[in-house]
C-alpha cells in the first residue's frame, strides 16, 4: 500500500495536486475548481485486492480518475474533482469489507476498529502501524461541500463481452451477506473410529457446502459462494473436530437473499444435528442493495452515446465502495467490459480501446455536468 501510495502521490503531484492520506488510509488529491473551496465531484475506487488477484479490480478505477486530471490539461470547472483511492474495500485481511469508504461515510466506528485479523492484529492496531492515528478518522468523513461520487471498475462479469460493448451505466449494487459458520464435531483416531461412531465436522461441512450450492442453483439471480475452509486440528490421521467456513450469499433483492441465508443457516443446523455435530454462525456483514443515482446514470447513458456506443443499463453482482458513498452523497459507477468475464484472478484484464473510451465518456460527462442547471443548482447549494 504504502508503494501505491508513493506512486499515485507521484502521479497526483505531476499534476499539481497535493496528495493526503487520510487516517483510514485512503490516498486523496484535489483538483481544484475555477473558483476555490468549491463543492467537489469524488472519483475514485479502491487500491486493495484479493488474494492471487487480477490487476485492475479497483485500481483501474484509480488510474482513470487520474488520467481524466491529465486529459485536462489544466482546464478547470465550477467544481472540485477528488480522487480518492481506498484504503481497503474487498475485506480479505479482517474478513469485513469497506473499511475505506465506510470512514468517508462517518461508519468507521470502534466495533469495527476493534475486528482482528488471523493474526489477532485489530483494524485500530493496523492503522497505528501503517503510521495513521485512527482518533483522526472523524476527519476523514466526507463534509457537505460533496457533489456525488463517480467510480469506474471492470464489469468482472460476461455482460458487456456477450454484447461485445466497452462501457455501461450501473445502475444498482446487489446487496451481499458474509457470515462464518464452524461445524463442531469431535477429534478421533482416523484408524480406529468407525464410520458410524464418528462425529466429523468436515464431512457435515461438506455436505453443507452441497446443500448451499443446491439452494442457490435453485434460486434465479441468486449467488452462493464458500470461498473459505479451515480445519481443526488439521491432520490426515485426525477426524477434523472443527471446520470452519465462509459464506457469500448475494442477490440485487434484499428479500430473496435474506430469505436464502435464514434458509441455509437452518440446513446448517439440521445436517449438524441428524451428524451428531453443532453449528455456530457469526454474520460478518448484511449490505443492502443500493441503486445508483438516477440523475448521474442518465448523464453517463448521455456521455457513452457521444463516444459511439450504445450505453446498456445494468446491475453489479460485485460490491463496491459506491454502495457506501451513496448512503451520503448521489453515487454512480461506469462499467469497463472484462475480457473472458474473468476476475480476481490474474487472467484479469481489460481492452486498451475500452479504457480510451472511458476516459473520453468521463471528458464528456465533466462537461455535461459542468453544464447541467440541475448540477449548477447542487454547486451553488454548497
Ligand atoms: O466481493 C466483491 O463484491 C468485490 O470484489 N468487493
Ligand atoms: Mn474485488
Ligand atoms: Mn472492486
Amino acid at each position: 500500500m504504502r508503494d501505491c501510495h508513493r506512486e499515485i502521490a507521484r502521479w497526483m503531484q505531476s499534476l499539481g495536486v497535493p496528495a493526503r492520506v487520510d487516517a483510514a488510509g485512503n490516498i486523496r488529491g484535489v483538483y481544484p475548481a475555477v473558483q476555490p473551496n468549491a463543492p467537489r465531484l469524488i472519483i475514485g475506487s479502491h487500491l486493495d485486492t484479493v488474494p492471487n488477484a487480477g490487476a485492475y479490480d479497483g485500481v483501474l478505477g484509480v488510474v482513470l480518475a487520474i488520467a481524466l486530471l491529465e486529459e485536462l490539461q489544466g482546464r478547470r470547472f465550477c467544481f472540485g474533482i477528488e480522487v480518492v483511492a481506498f484504503s481497503e474495500e474487498e475485506g480479505v485481511r479482517f474478513d469485513t469489507p469497506f473499511i475505506g469508504s465506510r470512514a468517508m461515510v462517518g461508519r468507521l466506528d470502534n466495533k469495527l476498529l476493534e475486528i482482528r485479523d488471523a493474526h489477532g492484529i485489530s483494524v485500530r492496531k493496523a492503522i497505528e502501524e501503517f503510521g495513521l492515528n485512527p482518533e483522526e478518522i472523524p476527519q476523514a468523513e466526507l463534509g457537505n461541500d460533496t457533489l456525488g461520487y463517480l467510480e469506474f471498475h471492470i464489469e468482472q462479469g460476461p455482460v458487456l463481452e456477450k454484447l461485445n460493448l466497452p462501457l455501461a451505466v450501473v445502475e444498482a449494487v446487489a446487496g451481499q451477506s458474509r457470515l462464518e459458520f464452524t461445524f463442531l464435531g469431535r477429534a478421533n483416531h482416523a484408524g480406529t473410529t468407525p464410520m458410524h461412531l464418528r462425529c466429523d465436522a468436515i464431512a457435515g461441512a461438506a455436505e453443507w457446502i452441497g446443500t448451499v450450492e443446491h439452494v442457490a442453483q435453485g434460486i434465479p439471480g441468486l449467488v452462493a459462494t464458500v470461498g473459505k475452509i479451515e480445519a481443526k486440528p488439521g491432520a490426515v490421521n485426525v477426524i477434523a473436530g472443527e471446520a470452519w467456513l465462509s459464506l457469500d450469499v448475494r442477490h440485487s433483492s434484499d428479500e430473496i437473499r435474506t430469505r436464502a441465508v435464514v434458509d441455509l443457516s437452518r440446513q446448517a443446523e439440521e445436517i449438524a444435528a441428524r451428524r451428531g455435530l453443532s453449528v455456530r454462525e457469526n454474520t460478518l456483514l448484511s449490505q443492502r442493495s443500493v441503486a445508483m443515482n438516477a440523475f448521474l446514470n442518465d448523464e453517463i447513458a448521455q456521455a457513452i452515446l457521444k463516444t459511439g456506443c450504445k450505453p446498456h443499463r445494468m446491475a453489479s453482482g460485485a460490491g463496491h465502495d459506491a454502495m457506501i458513498m451513496a448512503e451520503k452523497i448521489p453515487a454512480a459507477m461506469i462499467f469497463l467490459r472484462t475480457p473472458g468475464g474473468i476476475s480476481h484472478d490474474p487472467a484479469e484484464s481489460v481492452a486498451v480501446e475500452d479504457v480510451e473510451k472511458a476516459i473520453e465518456c468521463g471528458l464528456h460527462l465533466l462537461d455535461q455536468l459542468a453544464a447541467s442547471p440541475e448540477f449548477q443548482q447542487r454547486i451553488n447549494r454548497g
